[in-house]
């Protein structure tokens, strides 16, 4: 028998556990810890989305692959009418097990191996660079299209708004990406599990008519619901774009039993069908980013870009990781930048996925002095 490489081999050692210490420091303040290190959602499901998934619970068979024709409806209008995509077939909706699973196959699912490259953001969520290293391709990092030289990627992914930075791209830098990707032959995965909490500038879709002339030929859309609908717990996403490429996808993943639980697509086809909830859940998001931007500033952090999505990209002119202590101190938790890439390294990532008591804390305690 061959000696076994374990996959986890292939893969970064998981980054989280590096910041135990300044995680045990920050819990030992007397008011408590104010977790602002992961992105997770802390208010409750929306009654209505509840509602939809019990309402469903005693069916006992086998959902479909594809979702029902209901949910992919309901995701072609929630695209329509919150970001103006047109021109998408309900077909061309895939449900995903919450986005990340999807992302860290794709590669894999779009048969691509050791001769094919992956580009990814310089600073970037590490889970395009996983989905690469498990697939076995290679990887670069790179925001501009002049560092590939001659080099054809056989997938380039966008991440606007952007997990950590909260950079927008804008629809000429998007076009430009297309009409490389066109020229090239790459699909493009447009990570887009922010597009719906945009503050400062109007985020865009790579399916924007602006974008791509109604032509989605290449092109794939990831969407969320964890973020905008507090749906992280019932793992709730899909991917929409080019038929022919989501269709390939449904193939492998109907064989591979990659399957959205009913009740869970009942609960997001809600989800899609309501923008109440998702407005509301925006509105806190907003109130909870101008307490701790304000905080921030004052306790002299600069903050970069973060015009979009859930994370104050912020530095003190220093090693993240020095910032990470001086934030444990007052029993705050953040990520290090380096989490997200070599460049990332004199930032910390500061998330508003906390209860408005909670960033409360923070301001008052990085205020204090
Ligand atoms: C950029 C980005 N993409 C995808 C995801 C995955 O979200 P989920 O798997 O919950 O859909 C996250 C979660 O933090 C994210 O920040």
């Amino acid at each position: 028998m061959g000696v076994r490489r374990p996959v986890s081999s292939l893969l970064p050692d998981f980054p989280w556990d590096t910041i135990a210490s300044a995680k045990a420091r920050a819990a030992e303040h007397p008011g408590g810890i104010v977790d602002l290190s992961v992105g997770t959602p802390v208010d409750p499901v929306d009654p209505l989305i509840r509602a939809a998934l019990s309402a469903v619970a005693e069916v006992p068979g086998y959902p479909a692959t594809h979702g029902t024709p209901e949910l992919r409806a309901a995701a072609v209008e929630a695209l329509a009418r919150r970001f103006g995509i047109t021109g998408l077939a309900a077909e061309a909706v895939l449900p995903a097990i919450g986005t990340k699973e999807l992302i860290a196959g794709l590669p894999r699912l779009l048969g691509l191996g050791a001769s094919d490259l992956v580009v990814i953001p310089e600073v970037a969520y590490p889970t395009y660079e996983v989905g690469a290293l498990l697939a076995g391709t290679r990887v670069l990092r790179a925001d501009g299209m002049t560092r590939l030289g001659p080099e054809s990627p056989a997938l380039i992914y966008l991440n606007s708004p952007s997990n950590p930075t909260g950079k927008v791209l804008g629809v000429d830098h998007l076009r430009k990406v297309v009409d490389f990707a066109r020229q090239r032959g790459a699909v493009v995965a447009s990570d887009e599990c922010y597009l719906g909490l945009a503050w400062d500038e109007p985020a865009v879709s790579i399916l924007d008519p602006r974008v791509c002339d109604g032509d989605h030929t290449g092109l794939l859309a990831v969407h969320s619901l964890s973020k905008t609908s507090n749906l992280a717990g019932y793992r709730a996403g899909f991917v929409t774009g080019d038929p022919a490429l989501v269709r390939e996808l449904l193939e492998v993943r109907k064989h591979a039993g990659m399957i959205m639980p009913f009740p869970v697509q009942s609960a997001m086809t809600a989800a899609l069908t309501d923008d109440t909830h998702e407005a509301r859940q925006r509105e806190r998001y907003r109130a909870r980013r101008e307490i701790l931007r304000k905080a921030l500033q004052e306790a002299g952090f600069r903050i970069d870009h973060s015009s979009a999505g859930l994370y104050l990209w912020s530095t003190r002119g220093e090693n993240g990781r020095t910032t990470l202590d001086w934030l444990a101190e007052r029993g705050i938790l953040a990520a290090p930048g380096d989490f997200y890439g070599p460049t990332g390294v004199d930032h910390v990532r500061i998330g508003l996925t906390a209860t408005d008591e909670r960033i409360a804390a923070a301001a008052e305690r990085l205020t204090a002095e």
